[in-house]
């Protein structure tokens, strides 16, 4: 199947193979006005979604004073930015802000005559900031607003315990703008230090020092010491409460999903161990995590030291335990070594996927790890067959697009695939050597996919003449689809579920008579992802008679289900459909419905009804990315 869409491609893709310029440009004050056609070369390391001048005055260090103000859905207050200049020549730092209205900017006591230019579509508005005549620190007194990309506020009612109210953020790619004025480019890293402002009942926590045993007065400090990407600022507000998992995890959470949290999640030590095993120590102090509620648009989010997480995946089995082995590897892969720009995200992104998938073999075994691997693949191949050729390519070009509307399996399981085949030409011992060192080496840096080859040449590929070459990994990374004799993930577990399904399809057995007793949640998935387009209303009933899947509590195996019902327009599921689609705002779980639902004029009619519902309490990124199916 890959083999005819890489047959296709290439179409003026040479420009991007061929490109090993690697000088960074001034980013021009105007990134909208740039010529971004494909003919015109992408400038290697210059990053297209930011309006900031890093390359001339470059900021190090932030200081922020917030107050969060539930009634105005609104945090006032400052940050104050330490910056190098690093050209001589340079007259003003230049940072990002998205909606923020910006009430004064002093430094040294003094106010400074400051400019804030007209907003791009989706970049927001560069602020233009003099430089001071002396110090190196600027305050910018600032608000954001109700509407932020990248803040959601919700009322007590969409909590779980449903009596106070609770905020989170989320910045990655491009919206810690929208909260922060700052130069919102993964290559600029900073240190943080921050106090936050809350009602005295609540308890903040950000991605940097937490202390669990802090006193509950509405007032909290935060210090991150390592230097960190933008995109990795997170703040979540909200009746939290903490509860140890281990000597260096535990998680924060509503009272009443914190025990059900911590048991699910339980394995998170295991991994975080097992983990510096296989690629070196743990950078970054404790590991926690942060539950949100259900409208939290992924299913987990990096955040160093305290990922963000859905509530989706407490299961009450472990079975969707993958997504924290994620979140943990990305502590290694993405946030101690870091994509430069959006381009290389495959650098974060397929780096850590292939961490994951060697973590759950090291604490699940070999069986879970097949499953997994499998299941990536073909969801991998199903975006193959969707994305245009462009699309499918790891090092992307994503000028004059915004980061958001280009999410797809490509970074991930094309990016782990790839290192997966390294691994299988190599051998995994020298293949985890490898790992450990590329994180030492490039630690606490951004680095582009051009640097990572430069070193993936001097250190593997030169060791390896006979094993590795690189017109083969060129076209891994900059042609479309997956090179023909790629590894091809295969699972023994699911030849049984493949058997089961096909006796069925042919009417041999009922689906009761089915020996499904001890088929794990990945067989679940991979026995309904892989039924034919078309079932019959008789086919769909038997199903749901025996496996009661309209009422599954497993979200991802509902998920599933749910899609082959709108597919077959089985309407038994429907009002359970519409309670899914109103409970649950992660993006990947919801989008597939609406998209699918909209694709007729009765199904629109029912995404209308449960998006026009759930719209108050959905995410800003989940809203974007959706209404148009109902439009
Ligand atoms: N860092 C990502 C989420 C992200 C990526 C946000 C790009 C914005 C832009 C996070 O680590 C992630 O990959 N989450 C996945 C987890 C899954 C692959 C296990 C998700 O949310 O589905
Ligand atoms: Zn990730």
């Amino acid at each position: 199947m890959f083999s005819k869409i890489s047959g296709l491609v290439l179409v003026g893709l040479t420009l991007l193979a061929g490109c090993s310029d690697n000088s960074v440009q001034p980013t021009s004050s105007n990134a909208a006005s740039e010529d971004i056609s494909p003919t015109n070369q992408i400038q290697v390391g210059k990053d297209y979604h930011s309006l900031s001048n890093p390359e001339q005055v470059k900021v190090s260090h932030i200081d922020l004073d917030l107050t969060v103000d539930f009634e105005q859905k609104v945090m006032s207050g400052y940050a104050e930015l330490t910056f190098d200049k690093k050209d001589p020549d340079a007259t003003s730092l230049i940072v990002d802000t998205r909606d923020l209205t910006i009430n004064s900017v002093t430094a040294n006591g003094q106010k400074i005559d400051f400019e804030l230019q007209k907003a791009d579509d989706f970049l927001g508005a560069a602020l233009e900031i003099p430089l001071p005549d002396k110090g190196n620190k600027v305050k910018i007194n600032y608000a954001t607003s109700p509407q932020a990309s990248g803040v959601q506020w919700l009322t007590p009612a969409q909590t779980a315990g449903k009596k106070y109210p609770f905020l989170f953020t989320q910045a990655q790619a491009i919206h810690a703008r929208s909260f922060i004025p700052l130069q919102d480019s993964p290559q600029v890293r900073v240190t943080y230090k921050a106090t936050i402002r809350t009602p005295k009942e609540l308890l903040a926590v950000m991605s940097a020092s937490n202390d669990p045993n802090t006193e509950r007065d509405g007032v909290y400090e935060f210090n991150m010491p390592q230097p960190i990407p933008s995109y990795l600022i997170a703040l979540g507000v909200g009746d939290l409460h903490f509860k140890a998992m281990g000597e260096r995890t535990g998680v924060y959470a509503e009272p009443s999903i914190l025990d059900a949290a911590a048991a699910e999640f339980e394995d998170t030590e295991s991994m975080l161990i097992a983990t510096e095993k296989l690629y070196g120590p743990y950078r970054w102090d404790r590991y926690d995590l942060l539950i949100l509620p259900p409208s939290f648009p992924f299913g987990g989010m990096e955040n160093p030291r305290l990922s963000f997480i859905t509530p989706t995946v407490i299961a009450g089995d472990k079975s969707l335990v993958s997504l924290i082995a994620h979140e943990l590897a990305h502590s290694w892969s993405g946030n101690t070594v870091t994509n430069a720009t959006w381009r290389d995200l495959w650098l974060n992104e397929g780096f850590t996927t292939y961490l994951t998938y060697r973590i759950m073999e090291n604490v699940y075994g070999k069986d879970r790890y097949n499953q997994e691997a499998v299941l990536g693949y073909q969801s991998l191949e199903a975006d193959v067959a969707n994305l245009t050729g462009k699309d499918q390519i790891l090092a992307i070009d994503l000028r004059g697009r915004d980061p958001d509307d280009v999410f797809s399996d490509i970074p991930y399981e094309k990016g782990a695939l790839f290192l997966r085949e390294v691994e299988q030409k190599i051998g995994r011992d020298n293949m985890d050597a490898f790992l450990m060192e590329y994180f030492q080496h490039f630690k606490f840096q951004s680095i582009t996919t051009d640097e990572f080859l430069a070193y993936f040449k001097k250190h593997v590929v030169a060791s390896y003449p006979d094993k590795l070459d690189m017109d083969r990994i060129n076209q891994w990374i900059f042609q479309p689809g997956v090179p023909e004799g790629a590894p091809m993930p295969e699972s023994d577990a699911f030849s049984i579920v493949d058997n089961a399904r096909s006796n069925w399809l042919s009417g041999e057995l009922h689906a009761n008579q089915i020996d499904t007793k001890n088929w794990t949640v990945h067989q679940w998935l991979y026995f309904l992802n892989n039924m034919p387009e078309e079932l019959s209303m008789e086919q769909l009933h038997d199903l749901d008679r025996a496996f009661n899947l309209t009422e599954s509590h497993n979200n991802e195996i509902a998920h599933s289900w749910l899609l082959i019902a709108v597919k077959n327009w089985y309407q038994p599921a429907f009002p359970r459909l519409h309670d899914y689609l109103v409970s649950i705002g992660r993006n990947k779980l919801v989008k597939p419905l609406y998209k699918e639902l909209s694709k007729t004029v009765e199904g629109k009619a029912i995404a209308k009804k449960a998006f026009d519902e759930a719209k108050a309490g959905y995410h800003p990124l989940t809203v974007k990315a959706n209404q148009g199916f109902v439009e």
